[in-house]
């Protein structure tokens, strides 16, 4: 089992909030093998409170075995793996049990008084607020993610894990799932580490961007860019940055001489 280290405030303002004491996350030459693979080997990383880090890599480069072991569905097997004591995580399948009306789903394990309010103010954050009583067989792919988050963030936890939770739905409802998320970040404060296979929504959410390749954190890239995130040219500098880092082989970026900040892309499209 994962370690629980002691939280004992988060900061309410993530992003202005000065360096913590401790990290939200602290695992130290972590291994994990299945028989005769090793998947990752000699393991480090650091996630601050309060800090949101999106997780990239190649498939089956170990992304789900971390998470799953941060979130403690897996044995650390004593090795140092410290997270809070409060963890949720939400999967690209919203695993909704379909016997139970969607407040319930949001209420499964909550003990103590007032559950069905507590449920309520969750999927009132998350926009459902008028579907506590629908059966999940009724929710849009969209919608049942929201629950999904909606449960995940009702048990406050310290540490939001997120495992490719936007890779099923359209493109428009991702969009509107980035803004909520973050603004789910900003309300509640967790640490978050987000996988994806998305360079640009890594780029739009997250304070840091990691790469996983051969068992360890290979890379990464701080975003300092002010959020909400243009697709300018400092986000495009970051994504070639980081397609490099995963070996993907993209079109450089590069000044146009005279021209001050403008970038121009050998596609011949020119970006201020
Ligand atoms: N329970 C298990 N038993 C055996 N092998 C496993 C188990 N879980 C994961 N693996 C193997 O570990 C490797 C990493 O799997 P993991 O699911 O962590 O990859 P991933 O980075 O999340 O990939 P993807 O991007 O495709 O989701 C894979 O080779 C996978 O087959
Ligand atoms: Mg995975």
């Amino acid at each position: 089992m994962a370690q629980p280290i002691a939280l004992s405030s988060v900061p309410a303002h993530p992003e202005t909030a000065a360096a913590p004491a401790a990290p939200a996350v602290r695992v130290r030459n972590f291994t994990r093998r299945f028989g005769q693979v090793t998947v990752l080997e000699d393991l480090d990383l650091d996630i601050g409170r309060g800090e949101f880090v999106a997780l990239l890599g190649r498939s089956g480069s170990g992304k789900t075995t971390l998470l799953r072991t941060l979130a403690g569905l897996d044995p650390a097997d004593g090795q140092a793996v410290a997270t809070p004591a409060s963890k949720a995580i939400v999967f690209q399948d919203p695993r909704l049990l379909p016997w139970q009306r969607v407040w319930k789903n949001v209420a499964i394990g909550l003990g103590g008084p007032g559950v069905r309010a507590r449920a309520e103010a969750a999927l009132g954050e998350v926009q459902l607020g008028h579907r506590l009583d629908v059966w999940p067989s009724t929710l849009s792919g969209g919608e049942a993610q929201r629950v999904a988050l909606a449960r995940a963030l009702v048990r406050e936890p310290g540490l939001l894990l997120l495992d490719e939770p936007f890779a099923a739905v359209d493109a428009l409802t991702r969009l509107r799932m980035h803004e909520l998320v973050l603004a789910l970040w900003r309300a509640h404060a967790p640490a978050v580490l987000l996988v994806t296979h998305d360079v640009d929504e890594a780029i739009t959410l997250a304070d840091r961007v990691l790469v996983l390749d051969h068992g360890r954190i290979a890379a990464e890239e701080k975003i300092a860019l002010p959020r909400p995130r243009d697709n300018d040219a400092a986000f495009q500098a970051l994504r070639h940055r980081l397609l490099g880092h995963l070996g993907v082989e993209a079109p450089a970026p590069r000044a146009v001489a005279g021209e001050g900040s403008l970038v121009a892309f050998p596609s011949g499209e020119i970006v201020a």
